[in-house]
C-alpha cells in the first residue's frame, strides 16, 4: 500500500471534499487554479466575485464607486453566507472577503479553506496589467504598488492564516492542490 503524502496521494473514489474555498490576495491565481482543480475533481467551479456581479447587476468596480467599500463588504458577506451551494464545489473568493465579518470562520465551518500564498513583489508583477479592474489598486504604480500590497497583505494574513491549508502559490498546480487536500482529508 502506498503511504499518503501530498506528492503521491490522489483523491480516491468516494473521498468527499465538499466545498473548497480558495483564498488569497488579488492576483494569486484563485480563479485560474480553481477552474483547473474543479475540472480535475469533477466538481462545479464558482467565483464569488462573478456571483456578486450577477446578483447586483453591476461590476464590483461600479458597486464600489456607487456605494463604497463598507457596503461592498457587507454585501459580499451576504452573498457568501446566503448562497445555495451544491454538495461539492471549488469556490474562488474575493481577496478581501476572509478579512471581514466572520467570513473565515463561516468558510471553515462549511468546507475547507486553501490559502494560495505569494510575495508582494510576485503579486505586484502579476497585477500590474490588470489592476484597473480592481478598485483598491488603481492609484498605485511600480514600487508604490509593491509597498501597498505588502501593507495590505500584513493586515490580511492573520485572517488568511486561519486556512485549513496554506501553500506557496509559486508553481502551484491543480494536481498539487488536490494532493494537499487529499492528504489533509486522511487525518
Ligand atoms: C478585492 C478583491 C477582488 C474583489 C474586489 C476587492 C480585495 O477579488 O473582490 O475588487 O479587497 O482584495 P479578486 O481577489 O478575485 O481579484
Amino acid at each position: 500500500m502506498q503511504n499518503a503524502s501530498p506528492e503521491n496521494s490522489h483523491i480516491q473514489a468516494g473521498t468527499e471534499l465538499g466545498l473548497i474555498f480558495l483564498i488569497g490576495f488579488m492576483g494569486c491565481g484563485k480563479t485560474t487554479l480553481g477552474r483547473k482543480l474543479a475540472s480535475r475533481l469533477g466538481y462545479m467551479f464558482m467565483d464569488l466575485d462573478h456571483i456578486f456581479e450577477a446578483q447586483k447587476g453591476m461590476t464590483i468596480a461600479e458597486y464600489f464607486a456607487k456605494y463604497g467599500e463598507a457596503a461592498f463588504r457587507k454585501m459580499e458577506s451576504e452573498v457568501l453566507q446566503k448562497h445555495t451551494y451544491p454538495e461539492h464545489a471549488v469556490i474562488a473568493t474575493g481577496g478581501g472577503l476572509p478579512c471581514f465579518y466572520d467570513n473565515m470562520e463561516w468558510m471553515n465551518a462549511h468546507g475547507k479553506t486553501f490559502y494560495i500564498k505569494l510575495s508582494p513583489k510576485t503579486l505586484a508583477d502579476r497585477l500590474q496589467s490588470e489592476k484597473d479592474e480592481r478598485p483598491l489598486l488603481r492609484e498605485h504604480q511600480g514600487e508604490a504598488l509593491v509597498q501597498f500590497i505588502a501593507g495590505k497583505l500584513a493586515e490580511r494574513e492573520p485572517f488568511y492564516n486561519k486556512a485549513s491549508i496554506i501553500a506557496n502559490g509559486l508553481s502551484l498546480t491543480a494536481e498539487k492542490v488536490e494532493g494537499l487536500l487529499s492528504f489533509k482529508a486522511t487525518f
